[in-house]
């Protein structure tokens, strides 16, 4: 495989994690930073050995020398500028969730698609082989045929100095920032969209949502349910319950390297899969492996799902009264 030189779109938390991860890779190459403030970009540059620093994100988009660019800003400038990206023909990473609204990720697919770039969106439990695992087992029937999909994943967050989690012009709230993960991880073991969605949510002063609980039932006749917080610490687990046991992926389950399998009389196996860096790798190495192979997304995570997550956190806000400023949500 061939080197591919990667750019970083905003040097936050997220952007840490993605260049430790990165710095581990064969073949993948973080060449440049661009961030608001030349301080932090060149404070990451140095920490991450990244030749060049840019002080406008327009101008790493038009770098010649980058094949790839990874978005690690707020949510809603994903779109804007994964649309940036596309139209100067780079491929892109994009930070979950994929968009604010449906028509903002439908408007990205087909860009991507006709100008035969790839457009990935970076959930990153979706690459993890551990989840591959578990998908595996249950197909191989351990646990009898799905039941239901139970998960909690919530944190405290009003403890915290700062969350962009708390700005609803970033497109904050426990739902698109956490609430996508169980949604996510249903999607890939259930392997279909709710035909039933029902919904309640606390959208408090803030005006984001502080605590959602979804319900969602499938046309095979499996349900999943899931409650997301922003302000409540929840024991972060999923239960994959079947007729004949049940897997537990323990906390944080979204970050899955383990999980417990159980039968009628108790525990049967523990899967054990430690990440070989922090659990950034998987995705990064599948991005590079898609575009040499000239792939549009991912097989583990396609348009048409990141589109349904979506579509079913459009569902969702509706249904808890979540509305966004029109400025965000514009196409
Ligand atoms: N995969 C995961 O496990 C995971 C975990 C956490 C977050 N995420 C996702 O990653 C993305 C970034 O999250 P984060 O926690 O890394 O956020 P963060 O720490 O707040 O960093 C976001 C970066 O975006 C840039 N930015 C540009 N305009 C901004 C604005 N108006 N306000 C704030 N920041 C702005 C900032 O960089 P400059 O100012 O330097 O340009 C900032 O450093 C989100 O989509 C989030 O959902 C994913």
């Amino acid at each position: 495989m061939k080197t591919m030189n990667w750019g970083v779109l905003g040097p936050g938390s997220i952007a840490q994690t993605f260049a430790e991860a990165i710095s581990q890779s064969e073949h993948g190459k973080l060449t440049a930073v661009a961030s608001r403030s030349v301080e932090r970009g060149q404070a990451f540059a140095k920490t991450y050995n990244v030749p060049t620093v840019y002080t406008s994100y327009e101008d790493l988009v038009n770098d010649p020398n980058i094949d790839i660019i990874y978005i690690a800003t707020p949510h809603s400038f994903h779109y804007p500028q994964a649309k940036l990206c596309l139209e100067a023909g780079k491929h892109v990473l994009l930070e979950k969730p994929s968009t604010i609204n449906t028509q903002q990720i439908q408007i990205l697919t087909k860009l991507a698609q006709q100008k035969n770039l790839f457009l990935q969106e970076a959930i990153w439990t979706r690459f993890m082989p551990c989840l591959a695992k578990v998908k595996e087992k249950i197909e191989q029937g351990v646990i009898g045929d799905i039941q239901y999909i139970t998960s909690t994943i919530g944190f405290a967050f009003q403890h915290r100095k700062e969350t962009r989690l708390y700005d609803p012009k970033l497109g904050g709230g426990a739902l698109l920032d956490l609430g996508l993960y169980p949604i996510a991880v249903s999607q890939a073991l259930l392997g279909e969209q709710p035909n039933v969605i029902q919904a309640m949510g606390r959208v408090g002063e803030r005006q984001i949502d502080e605590s959602t609980l979804v319900n969602m039932h499938y046309p095979s006749g499996r349900y999943s349910q899931f409650t997301c917080s922003a302000t409540g610490h929840c024991p972060n687990t999923m239960t994959i319950v079947g007729s004949d046991g049940n897997i537990v992926l323990p906390a944080m389950f979204w970050d899955t390297d383990q999980a417990h399998i159980y039968d009628l009389n108790g525990l049967v196996e523990t899967i054990d899969m430690p990440h070989q860096v922090n659990g950034f790798e998987y995705q990064i190495e599948e991005s590079m492996r898609c575009i040499q192979a000239g792939k549009h997304f991912s097989d583990l995570m396609t348009h048409d799902e990141s589109i349904g997550i979506i579509q079913i956190m459009d569902e969702v806000r509706q249904q808890i009264g979540l509305q966004f400023c029109a400025e965000i949500e514009a196409l």
